[in-house]
């Protein structure tokens, strides 16, 4: 490959670590930087080599912390920056690498430079943020709040009414609209370089790179997102030169476009129904957002993405089609292959986690598919173990429905699963309440247990370079059995095959495969493969999956 990126993506395994809720060091109720220092070693012997840290800035949480006050400074509760050094310090010596998340598009209401932009009197931050001219309307399909500053206009919002936009300026600015600035104005460039130095600080202070919250948002009437790849372009120039080893991530949805925009990698995830959704998602009841209507149409830059089959292809039902799938992710891939790399994601904390009524099987098979598909795999601290989705909780920060899947990571058998000393009611969330809640020490004991399992994946994983980031990718179309799935990783020295085949029922498929002999199995769960006359024939007596050596 004759693209520059860190080279340590090639191999990267990443465990996204909410820190509020994953080790509470001080007995306060909330996790914090200390917390995660004392359980690198279980990262470690997990298996990840890399960290996600959902923002851990200043903030007054309105958001979880996606609402910055000072991107400079954590948050008290979680520690000081020193802390912070030190975790970057500690996780180098464990060869994980730390990326933090970037909250590009807003800050907090709460800013130092939003309070100034508030002022009726022009200074250095009234264009920091995107103020209309008129107290009364005049919003041009932004999201605005009226009548909360002195300063006669509204502001724009990228999400709650909290998080104030940052001023990217407008792509294509309407002349008679004089607010609308356009990106080269000097006010705006301003914004960028703001972004800029704060990255750039945090790299110097030991991180291995970022996740960029909101990415494509920044630029306003921006179609086809044309300014806002351009702005990020600069950045990787950025990259390139000065931090060749530190990862840009974007929380942007669209591989095609965050990668052409720079960014190393970007999430499958809202790609319409047809990614994230038509795998784990589906169902005739429900949407991975509760607030998607279901049966909808998505059109991202004229791709049309649909809802065809309403079983997600890892349902235990095994009625899936996993061409709904494929179509749409074969295309990012081929699109983006030669310039960086597509996440496959357990969950993450804004979506229902992945053990939403699933069983270790389930959650095996969905593993196993994680760890060997092309690119880089992101599992959600406590998806390892099996934890929960905790329905029915009262929205904390702002989490409201993904309030479920930001419940205290469970450790052990003592007091708060381990979590903390806190008396339970000042925890930051209640602990699952099941008496049978999975638990890291228990399954650690337990050769069987899914955590062990999920180990052994990822040790088959880093044993085999095919299956990591670059091997290549060939999918194996099985004639009359969309409810399966085939293809082959290829690396310069070995080939293998990987099958999976939900269905709890068990079941019988053929496919072609060009090969004297039945490649042995690395390791076959509830699956016998046999090979004849180049034809290939799979059985099953339940959901079953396959690492194959051809
Ligand atoms: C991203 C974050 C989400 C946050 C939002 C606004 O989507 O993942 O948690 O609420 O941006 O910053
Ligand atoms: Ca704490």
């Amino acid at each position: 490959m004759n693209r520059k990126e860190p080279s340590w993506l090639k191999n990267a395994v990443f465990y996204q670590i909410y820190p509020q809720s994953f080790c509470d060091s001080n007995g306060d109720g909330i996790g914090d930087i200390q917390g995660i220092i004392s359980k690198l070693d279980y990262i470690k012997d997990t298996g990840f080599n890399a960290i996600w840290l959902n923002p851990i800035y200043e903030s007054p949480f309105k958001d979880a912390g996606y609402d910055v006050s000072d991107y400079y400074k954590v948050a008290p509760r979680y520690g000081t920056n020193e802390d912070l050094r030190q975790l970057f310090a500690e996780a180098k010596k464990r060869g994980i690498r730390v990326i933090l998340d970037i909250v590009a598009g807003h800050t907090s209401t709460e800013h130092e430079w939003f309070k100034a932009s508030c002022k009726a009197e022009k200074n250095k931050y009234s264009n920091y943020y995107i103020w209309n001219e008129d107290w009364l309307d005049d919003s041009d399909g932004l999201n605005m709040i009226n009548g909360y500053a002195e300063r006669n206009g509204n502001f724009a919002i990228n999400f709650f009414s909290t998080q104030p936009a940052l001023n990217y300026g407008f792509a294509d600015p309407d002349p008679r609209k004089k607010w609308q600035l356009p990106t080269d104005h000097p006010d705006v460039q301003a914004v960028g370089e703001e972004l800029r130095k704060l990255m750039e600080f945090w790299l110097q202070q030991g991180c291995d790179g970022f996740r960029v919250d909101l990415a494509p948002s920044l630029i306003k009437k921006d179609k086809g997102r044309k300014a806002v790849i351009q702005f990020w372009q600069k950045f990787r120039k950025i990259f390139d030169e000065k931090y060749p080893e530190a990862a840009l991530i974007a929380e942007w949805s669209y591989a095609p476009q965050a990668l052409k925009a720079g960014f190393h990698i970007d999430f499958m995830i809202f790609c319409g129904t047809s990614a994230y959704t038509s795998l784990f998602r589906n169902e005739p009841e429900r949407d991975m957002f509760q607030y998607i209507p279901k049966k909808v149409f998505y059109e991202i830059d004229g791709y049309d993405y649909e809802l065809k089959n309403q079983n997600s292809f890892f349902d235990r039902g095994g009625h899936g089609d996993i061409n709904q799938f494929m179509t749409t992710y074969l295309r990012h891939y081929q699109e983006t292959k030669e310039n960086g790399y597509i996440a496959m994601v357990s969950s993450n904390h804004d979506m229902p986690r992945i053990n939403d009524n699933r069983n270790a099987l389930d959650l095996e098979l969905i593993f196993a598919f994680i760890m060997t598909m092309p690119g880089t795999p992101f599992i959600y601290y406590g998806d390892e173990i099996g934890m929960r989705n905790i329905k029915g909780l009262v929205s904390v920060e702002g989490g409201y429905t993904r309030t479920q899947a930001r419940t205290p990571m469970q450790w052990d058998t003592t007091a708060n699963a381990g979590f903390s000393t806190a008396p339970a009611s000042k925890l930051y969330l209640p602990i699952d309440p099941d008496e049978a809640r999975p638990n890291v020490q228990s399954m650690l004991a337990d050769d069987n247990s899914l955590l062990n399992r999920f180990k052994n994946i990822l040790k088959i994983r880093k044993a085999h370079e095919s299956l990591q980031a670059d091997g290549d990718f060939e999918f194996i179309p099985v004639t009359n059995a969309a409810n399966v799935l085939a293809f082959i990783r290829k690396s310069a020295n070995e080939k293998l095959l990987m099958l999976f085949a939900p269905g709890a029922d068990g079941g019988e498929f053929s496919f072609k495969l060009d090969t004297a002999q039945t490649p042995t199995a690395i390791r076959a769960v509830n699956m016998e493969l046999s090979c004849r006359d180049g034809i290939a024939t799979c059985k099953t007596s339940n959901s079953g999956y396959g690492i194959f050596k051809i």
